[in-house]
């Protein structure tokens, strides 16, 4: 960039500083970068794509994809503390905790670890935003949905639903598959888990004192297990989502450290999904595999014994099978699937999100906002303001 200031551009270095110092309250942003920067916030203004770069704005789509960034982990956030409450290394429902070790005994740690990670995520892309002069996401009008009334939950309001989800658990054959959705591919349920709790929803249903004996002995262990293999199966279905989401949004981020933003968070996303698929195997392998919930029916089998086993279900195939990617024509790759905006954009995040029943009881106020928020990221384009 020239650093000879611009006399034509419109607003000029001046007029934009004051307006930053307004907007950011940020003076010794532009006096650090001094009058080149100066001048690429000028070009900024005329659209040029090398402005932004170099300029601290935030292009519209780069602010777009951040802000649907943040709702997700503002949702993810909701309800992660929802799990933590009840079964992280302070949760408060001991029988809930029991079942959830019985997946493997740091659950509790991976649970509130998981959680705090959220947490900083929404922090930060807010706290991001509001230092490029962008408005941050505030969900708060939306918590209106209503906590477990299972001992350790808080009655507050909240943004997600766990009391009765549909968890898809396709993630567990497709990273089995060497076939990509990208290329149309579709993969059969591990687990049939529809209409189940992943959280407990009361005292009497499952009692909050009572052992968890691996396998259960009676009716309320065996639901209480049921909602805890729920949880873990749901853990990482939200987990592979956020990998695909944030693969599939840093395709379309413009400046550097936006797309730094979103493959550095996008990595931890991978990096939990990757523990709890370790850890949902547990529930449909031996000692534990078996249980059925008397309420639902819901029934977590053995998928190491057949008609399961195998390539599409033994449980420690938790590596990414090398898969189909870009062209058919080049070798199979071990790869984040899918990442193409119609399979793991926005709006296909919020759609398939929605359809688990994690917002069942949201306005449709809550939704609008959601889509709208989508349809900005997804509308996002590298390169092009
Ligand atoms: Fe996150
Ligand atoms: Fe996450």
């Amino acid at each position: 960039m020239e650093s000879t200031p611009s006399t034509e551009s419109t607003p000029g270095p001046a007029e934009l500083e004051s307006h930053w110092n307004k907007v950011v309250g940020r003076r010794g942003f532009l006096m650090g970068v001094g009058t080149a920067g100066a001048t690429a916030l000028a070009g900024g203004a005329l659209g040029t794509a090398a402005a932004f770069a170099d300029s601290g704005r935030l292009s519209r789509g780069d602010a777009a994809i951040l802000r649907f960034l943040a709702a997700a982990e503002l949702l993810e956030t909701d309800l992660w503390e929802q799990y933590e409450e009840l079964g992280g290394v302070n949760g408060g429902n001991p029988a809930y905790i029991a079942a959830l070790e019985n997946l493997d005994g740091d659950m509790p740690q991976y649970i509130s670890d998981n959680t705090d990670d959220e947490r900083s995520h929404a922090a930060f892309l807010n706290a991001y935003l509001r230092s490029k002069g962008e408005e941050p996401v505030n969900l708060d009008e939306f918590r209106t949905l209503p906590s477990s009334k299972a001992t350790g939950a808080k009655q507050i309001g909240r943004l997600t639903n766990l009391l009765k989800l549909n968890v898809d658990t396709s993630w567990y054959t497709r990273y089995r598959s060497t076939q990509n959705p990208d290329f149309g591919a579709t993969f059969p349920q591990a687990v049939n888990i529809k209409a189940e709790p992943a959280i407990p929803l009361n005292d009497s249903d499952t009692p909050p004192g009572m052992s968890q004996p691996v396998p259960p002995t009676n009716a309320k262990q065996r639901r209480m297990q049921a909602i805890a293999n729920t949880a873990g199966f749901h853990f990482a279905m939200i987990e592979q989502g956020g990998s695909s989401l944030y693969t599939t949004m840093s395709l379309k981020a413009s400046s550097l450290e936006v797309l730094r933003i979103v493959v550095s968070i996008g990595g931890t996303e991978v990096n939990h999904f990757a523990v709890w698929h370790d850890k949902a195997g547990n529930a449909v392998a031996q000692p534990l595999a078996g249980v059925k919930d008397p309420e639902t029916g819901v029934t977590f089998p053995d998928l190491n014994s057949p008609p399961f086993g195998g390539e599409r279900f033994q449980t420690n195939l938790i590596m990414p099978e090398p898969a189909d990617f870009i062209s058919k024509a080049l070798p199979q790759c071990s790869v984040i699937r899918p990442s193409l905006d119609k399979n793991a954009g926005a709006m296909a995040a919020a759609t398939f999100l929605t359809s688990t029943g994690l917002f069942a009881g949201q306005s449709q106020k809550f939704f609008r906002a959601l889509h709208a928020l989508a349809r900005a990221a997804d509308s996002a384009h590298r390169g092009m303001h």
